[in-house]
């Protein structure tokens, strides 16, 4: 059966994705603002969820049409082929939004697919009430200057949570975003990685499972899993074929410090459980004492950003000191996301190459030196 995907992610890290979808196998790979789109069948769908680095979530694209009115929204859901998809005892809860329309009201269009894609389904299925007790098929549509797109969610909880990091209170990088910043600095399995403000350490522990091919979903569950629609054995399959080309003997190493102990505690646990604790090593110490061992390296950081206006300063100050002590060295490059706009100045050198990203709402750059 031929899917058509989308994948919904981080600004700025679309070409990121559509690379990582070719070589997972996907076929006519399009992006646009915020979302990478392909097609594929179950292996692929299993294949991304398990593997992806960069994305959000994997979701199903079941259909788009304009709508203007409420009934052309009931119709245009109830000629979607929503059987192929869901079963007679699934669960299909609706959520989604609207930009710029004339159908505005959530709560109403929510209701009324719901409806469409019962009618549906009793058709279809020959029945007349669904107690939804079987596994979850998430909808998610959205309507944006009046064009409505459905899609079916397959991978539930975000894929940026792993299962190596607990709930933080603290406001660390999101794993898809530093996965991808080690992906935009090039990091290579034989590279030496340092993050000098690692808090949890999110970028070295992700660093880390680049280097070795680890694939990031494999120990998590996805809600694509529990449908009777995709043979059980394909999510073996899939996942046997990625932990096979895991290379535990990757020669790369990773340093991480910071100044504040419990994040450094936190970080090594994250590790432990990501089963990369072997490949990084962890020091308490401030930016100031950046020494690092190798002689050549690669660094990725997320400095504090100082968005309140007493932090500014010191964010400054942090970048100044990131100019002073980062060693201008050949076979040295240097990867630092930041929102500020004076960060060349500050850092005391333009950058060789700069790339736009959104930190969650935040619109940073990337500023990257090499030597
Ligand atoms: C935005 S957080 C980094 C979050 C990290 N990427 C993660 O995944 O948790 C910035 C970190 O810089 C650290 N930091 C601030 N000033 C520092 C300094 N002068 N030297 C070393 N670390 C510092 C903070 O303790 C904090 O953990």
């Amino acid at each position: 059966m031929k899917l058509n995907f989308c994948v919904p992610c981080l600004l700025g890290v679309e070409a990121l994705i559509a690379r990582e979808a070719a070589s997972f196998g996907a076929g006519d790979v399009v992006s646009e603002n915020g979302k990478v789109f392909f097609s594929g069948g179950f292996e692929l769908l299993a294949r991304h969820n398990i593997c992806s680095r960069f994305s959000e979530r994997l979701q199903i694209v079941i259909g788009s049409f304009n709508a203007y009115t409420f009934t052309d929204l009931f119709e245009g859901v109830k000629a979607l082929p929503w059987e192929e998809y869901i079963g007679r005892t699934d669960a299909f809860p609706v959520k989604g939004y609207s930009l710029n329309s004339k159908l505005f009201s959530v709560s109403d269009c929510q209701s009324i697919i719901k409806k469409a894609v019962v009618e549906r389904l009793k058709q279809r299925h020959g029945l007349q009430w669904f107690d939804e007790t079987g596994p979850v098929h998430q909808i998610q549509f959205s309507i944006m200057k009046d064009k409505v797109h459905l899609l079916l969610d397959t991978s539930g909880e975000g894929l940026h949570k792993r299962g190596y990091r607990p709930v933080s209170l603290a406001a660390p990088i999101k794993e898809t975003l530093a996965a991808a910043l080690c992906e935009i600095a090039r990091l290579k399995p034989y590279h030496t990685l340092y993050d000098p403000m690692c808090g949890s350490g999110t970028i070295l522990i992700e660093g880390a499972m680049m280097a070795m091919n680890m694939p990031p979903g494999v120990k998590r569950n996805f809600s694509a899993e529990r449908w009777d629609q995709i043979p059980r054995t394909i999510w073996q399959q899939e996942r046997e074929r990625a932990l096979s080309r895991i290379r535990r003997d990757a020669d790369f190493a990773a340093f991480g410090s910071d100044i504040d102990e419990n994040a450094l505690r936190s970080a090594q646990m994250n590790a432990a459980a990501a089963g990369v604790a072997d490949k990084i090593k962890w020091k308490t110490a401030p930016l100031k004492d950046f020494a690092p061992a190798s002689e050549k390296g690669t660094v990725i950081c997320n400095p504090p950003y100082g968005e309140r206006m007493e932090d500014a300063q010191q964010a400054r100050l942090i970048t100044q000191e990131m100019g002073r002590v980062f060693p201008a060295k050949h076979g040295w490059s240097y990867t630092v996301i930041s929102p500020s706009d004076s960060f060349e100045e500050d850092f005391g050198r333009p950058a060789d190459k700069r790339r736009k990203i959104y930190n969650g709402m935040i619109k940073c750059q990337v500023y990257m030196y090499f030597h």
